[in-house]
């Protein structure tokens, strides 16, 4: 047998350094892309609205030249007419949001298109068409936070919301929260919600 040594891309040693290349590489773009998405994912960036946009009027329409629906946020609308400054709509939405989790909505909607499918998604909530009167519809979703069953709509699915004990103030906080969600840039999910104002054809 003559000792022919193999080309250097099938020793050992050359796939032993690929591979601890490849991996402190892969390392690197990972710390690089989580840095990236967190800029893109916290409340004021350019996808998550700061929390204050609570106050304005909040619509999901068409994009041509995105070729997605986009939120579109729009002029002075406070929530229960009552203008909030940044911290205070903070805390508002975070009410919402620990009272979400508290009571677990995720075991029958989905948020963001996570949980169950046993009611619809939320994401969007707060501009479906079924509140019916966008100027009342802040006051309609207290009611039925509030006593699900005694406001049913179901929508002809039969399926009907039980009674949570949310209270007034925890009720409040689920409206902003939604509200605030609702103004989230999802890509275009859910892709041709038709929004309350209904403005797309
Ligand atoms: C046991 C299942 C169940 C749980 C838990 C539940 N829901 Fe619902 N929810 C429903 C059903 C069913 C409907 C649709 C029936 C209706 O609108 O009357 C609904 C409807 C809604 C709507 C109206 C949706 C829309 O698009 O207009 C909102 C808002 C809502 N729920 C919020 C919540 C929140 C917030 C929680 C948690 C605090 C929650 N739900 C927990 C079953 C549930």
């Amino acid at each position: 047998m003559n000792d022919v040594p193999p080309p250097r891309w099938a020793t050992e040693h050359f796939w032993k350094k690929t591979a601890i290349w490849v991996t402190a590489g892969s390392f690197l773009l990972l710390i690089l892309l989580t840095f990236d998405t967190l800029s893109q994912v916290a409340a004021g960036g350019s996808r998550v609205p700061a929390y204050s946009v609570i106050n304005q009027t909040i619509d999901y329409r068409y994009d041509e030249s995105s070729h997605r629906y986009r939120p579109v946020i729009g002029g002075e609308s406070p929530l229960f007419g009552q203008p909030l400054n940044e911290t205070e709509a903070e805390n508002l939405v975070a009410l919402g949001k620990k009272t979400v989790q508290a009571k677990n909505c995720v075991n029958c909607h989905t948020l963001l298109g996570n949980g169950a499918y046993y009611a619809p998604d939320l994401t969007k909530a707060w501009l479906d068409p079924g509140w019916v009167d966008a100027a009342n519809r802040e006051n309609l979703m207290l009611a039925f936070l509030k006593d699900p069953p005694g406001n049913a709509r179901s929508f002809g699915s039969g399926r009907r919301m039980p009674q949570l004990g949310i209270t007034d103030a925890e009720a409040r906080g689920i409206v902003a929260f939604l509200k605030w969600m609702s103004a989230i840039d999802t890509n275009g999910f859910p892709h041709q919600f038709k929004t309350l104002n209904n403005v797309d054809s």
